[in-house]
């Protein structure tokens, strides 16, 4: 067997199960035993959910890149580490051996290194989905640098923001980016994000699309040519930083119930176990497969499945540039007849897009290769999974649904590819570590069976050793958004219920949290964008049900002085959107209303508009309380469809 770790029958994960929760420290002591590290712990475990307090493997030192790349070279020198395919299926595809890999990593560690970045300092990453985005967050990690990648659809004024949070003093950039037939501008949007600013020191633009760009002198700098400066000094070798266990490795934002995206801070070595444990176990990697995960990089499924977690355990990661519909909608198909994937890892969202195109586009590709199937990032619809399983899988393939966050850094609930049994459209078994809990609203576990099911607001009672750390900059909103809820436990944020088998199913967020096609967005965060625009007088946002998206956005808008067309009005406020957060947050439906259901104390009643939004306009509950009850009628009345 390539890892010892690696569970292969029910019995097998019911016996590391039982055991990670008996004696988690010889649990994790033994899996952490199959990696590099420059010194072992002191201790395998040390946390408190108080403070909170968390601490994996302390005292130990390691650097996670010797354990993605230097460790492999002995024997895997010459096999691909990541392939990557365009967007442009008629340009050439690229392989990076680990050989490759190792050497592009160091180059650019060199140039970070040379251009002033220490360990602790915080690069910003944002670009395309690239081979040189991968290797920019290897060559951070290198270094020590944290690295805080930003997701190619943020916007300039988004961008502004990750980068004061973070203090931020250095970015990696590209030109531009493909997805699809566009053109993405991306050193335009980071200058954009960068007017006034005096505390970025470096850019370094990485080429692609090769669109004319500004680059300001003794600021911007070439990718290609700072490699340059690196050969000409001589520099190959990039001696890895030695870093402790608990050190960061990155920052990546994520959306909360609050107007302000957190800073979640992951830990080098929890990280590197726990991602590459559940790589090994959820899919039953096995060396040579070829991994195949249609995530962007700028998001948490992308840092841990298509970087760390396959390059920690010795794999093939295909990087993909572009997107499931184009050239068109067989775009998958043909990546995977191509490089004779075996493993799929994508969103409900692309499934549930992919099948509104029927089976056309499958016809005559060879999905032979595929031996596994995966889904991450919200519930998947019964009709979606078994889409999947006849058509993509061919009835061969185990599903697994994966759940999980940005702050738990892998996942923590899924079957294990054709060991554990799945379930559609539940996520099953907690992996072992994960101690779940069902808790109501009072804190009060949850044990009642109704229907053979018990339901309740998701909880995990202890650490595991990718957990979040913190939220860069301020540990008390850490404390507060996800320790606080519930005494002692870790809140989720997600409903669930659970069958009596033990078997979860993620029912969706119970906070003020959406989901639209797999992208998290804060309902606060989308209102600040849209009161920002002139003649907004306030606004509410909530989530209604989208047969692709999952959730789709709904706004209720007080517009003043209502002059003009409407039309393009909501126009404007969608530009304004754009323009803070990003196209991915413009909500689907804009209505203009006169008043928001409030109580008297002022508080919006989102659970009326919710209901208004789903079209239940008939059961809306007890509206006694407003301060304004006949506005609810005026809003059902206006309702859009
Ligand atoms: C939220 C986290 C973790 C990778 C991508 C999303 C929802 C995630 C599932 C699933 C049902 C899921 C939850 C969670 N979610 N996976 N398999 N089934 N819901 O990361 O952006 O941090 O969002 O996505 O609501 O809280 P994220």
């Amino acid at each position: 067997m390539s890892y010892p770790y690696q569970i292969t029958s029910l019995d097998a994960y019911k016996a590391a199960y039982k055991k990670s929760v008996e004696n988690p420290d010889e649990f994790w002591a033994d899996v952490a035993d199959n990696f590099v590290w420059k010194r072992k712990w002191d201790k395998v475990l040390e946390w408190n959910f108080n403070e909170p307090k968390v601490e994996w493997f302390k005292g130990a030192q390691l650097n996670i890149t010797e354990n993605c790349l230097d460790r492999h070279l002995a024997t895997k020198a010459n096999i691909p580490a990541l392939i990557w395919e365009p967007n442009d299926p008629d340009e050439h595809h690229r392989i990076l051996t680990y050989k490759d890999l190792y050497n592009k990593v160091c180059q650019f560690g060199n140039v970070l290194r040379n251009n002033g970045v220490k360990k602790g300092d915080r690069v910003c990453i944002y670009m395309g989905m690239i081979p040189e985005l991968a290797i920019a967050v290897l060559a951070c990690a290198r270094i020590g640098a944290i690295h805080s990648v930003v997701f190619g659809g943020f916007s300039a004024q988004s961008i502004a923001d990750r980068l004061y949070d973070a203090q931020a003093e250095y970015i990696v950039t590209c030109d531009g980016a493909y997805r699809g037939n566009k053109d993405i501008p991306l050193k335009s949007v980071i200058d954009d994000a960068l007017i006034g600013n005096r505390t970025i020191k470096k850019v370094i633009v990485s080429t692609r699309t090769r669109t004319p760009v500004s680059m300001l002198k003794g600021r911007d700098l070439w990718w290609e040519e700072e490699i340059k400066k690196v050969e000409t000094l001589g520099m190959t070798e990039c001696v890895p930083e030695v870093m402790d266990a608990e050190d960061p490795l990155f920052i990546l934002y994520t959306s909360g119930s609050t107007g302000k995206p957190k800073g979640v801070v992951h830990a080098c070595g929890g990280y590197m176990v726990w991602t590459n444990y559940t790589f090994v176990n959820t899919f039953q990697y096995t060396p040579g497969d070829i991994h195949f995960c249609t995530a962007d990089i700028g998001w948490i499924t992308g840092h841990s499945y298509i970087v760390y977690a396959p390059l920690s355990a010795g794999g093939t990661s295909l990087l993909f540039e572009g997107i499931p519909t184009f050239p068109d909608a067989g775009r998958f198909w043909d990546i995977i007849e191509k490089f004779r994937v075996n493993i799929l890892y994508t969103a409900p969202t692309a499934i549930r897009s992919l099948m509104g195109f029927g089976i056309g586009p499958l016809q005559g590709k060879d999905l032979s290769s595929l031996k596994i199937l995966g889904t991450v990032g919200e519930p998947i619809n019964e009709e979606a999974w078994h889409w999947y399983d006849e058509h993509v899988g061919k009835k061969k393939c185990p599903i697994v649904d994966t759940w999980w966050q940005t702050e738990t850094g892998g996942i923590l609930i899924s079957n294990l590819a054709g060991v554990t049994p799945a379930k559609p459209s539940w996520a099953t078994l907690p992996m072992p570590g994960v101690q779940c809990i069902l808790v109501d609203e009072n804190g009060k576990e949850v044990t009642e069976f109704e229907d053979g099911v018990k339901k309740g607001n998701l909880c995990i009672k202890a650490p595991w050793p990718s957990i979040l750390r913190t939220t860069y900059g301020d540990h008390e909103r850490c404390k507060l958004n996800y320790f606080s809820t519930y005494e002692n436990y870790y809140f989720t944020g997600d409903g669930a219920m659970q069958d009596e088998e033990g078997n979860f199913r993620i029912t969706g967020r119970v906070d003020d949290v959406l989901n639209v096609s797999g992208h998290r967005i804060g309902t606060a965060e989308v209102e600040n964008a849209i009161n920002m625009h002139a003649g907004v007088v306030e606004s509410a946002v909530v989530g209604y049900p989208h047969d692709i998206k999952g959730q789709g956005i709904y706004a209720y808008v007080i517009y003043g002085n209502m002059h003009g067309d409407e039309s393009l009005t909501r126009k404007d406020i969608l530009q304004t959107v754009t323009r803070v957060i990003g196209a991915i947050a413009k909500p689907d439906k804009i209505q203009f209303v006169t008043g928001l259901p409030k109580t008297r104390s002022g508080k919006i009643m989102r659970r009326i508009l919710r209901k208004i939004a789903e079209g239940e306009t008939e059961n809306l509950g007890d509206t006694s309380t407003l301060l304004d009850p006949l506005i609810v009628d005026e809003i059902k009345n206006n309702r859009l469809q």
